[in-house]
């Protein structure tokens, strides 16, 4: 039998810079790349497209395994592209609003099992970055590396307020920083995969770290590499 491909898991809050570093280790390495959180973000759109009540998982749960979601290049450098059920929801992704209905759907256990396969699945040579909120934990419990990404509730909330500012949408820190709060909390205290690192990933806190730096962090953490 052959071995299985590396994987190197990324988890941590939201906002404390996975999404990001995992894309540049990922291009650094050559592996491929898994954005779970776009798996449990592309259900939640699909669940609101079909006008499904949020208070009913077993029709959660159903949708979650007839949803399509891929992921494919984006022409002339526009990045990663997710398809549900064959449309371009990209945009509608990164709203807080799609995030805030991934989070509550997340909780559902059914869900989160119905999702396990498909994220399995991305694990191909020459590797994977895998980057959530259980990767370590729950999906690659085998993984080469784990890193806990973390970064104080305050510098995160400052991130994702610039990146709002650059793309021309008006929000206050103060309800970030509220609603950072109340997705940590969330993701933290449900009962089926916590946000919780793994006994063996090493934890980063980036508060005050440039990109590149934790990303030399992360890739001296793999067999055969230094920083
Ligand atoms: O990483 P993100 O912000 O795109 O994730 C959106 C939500 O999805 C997050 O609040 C919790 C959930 N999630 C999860 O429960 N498990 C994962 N592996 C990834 C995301």
């Amino acid at each position: 039998m052959t071995a299985p491909a590396p994987v190197l898991t990324i988890d941590g809050p939201s906002g404390a810079g996975k999404g990001t570093v995992s894309r540049i280790v990922a291009a650094r390495l050559g592996w491929h790349y898994l954005d779970s959180g776009a798996l449990y973000r592309a259900v939640g759109v699909a669940a609101s497209w079909a006008d499904l009540d949020l208070s009913d998982p077993a029709a959660l749960v159903r949708c979650t395994r007839d949803t399509s979601i891929d992921f494919r290049e984006g022409e002339g450098g526009a990045g990663l592209r997710v398809l549900v059920n064959g449309t371009d929801a990209t945009d509608e992704l990164r709203l807080e609003t799609t995030g805030a209905l991934a989070s509550a759907i997340a909780a559902i256990p059914e869900v989160r099992a119905a999702l396990t396969e498909r994220q399995r699945a991305f694990r191909r040579a020459p590797g994977l970055v895998a980057d959530g909120r259980d990767m370590g934990t729950v999906i690659f419990p085998d993984a080469t590396a784990k890193v806990f990404l973390t970064a104080s509730a305050e510098e995160r909330a400052l991130r994702r307020h610039n990146q709002l500012k650059d793309k021309g949408v008006s929000v206050t820190f103060a309800d970030l920083l509220r609603e950072i709060l109340a997705r940590d909390a969330r993701d933290a205290q449900r009962a089926v995969a916590p946000l919780r690192p793994a006994d063996d990933a090493v934890l980063i806190d980036t508060t005050g770290l440039s990109i590149e730096a934790v990303v030399e962090c992360v890739l001296a953490l793999l067999p055969g590499r230094t920083a």
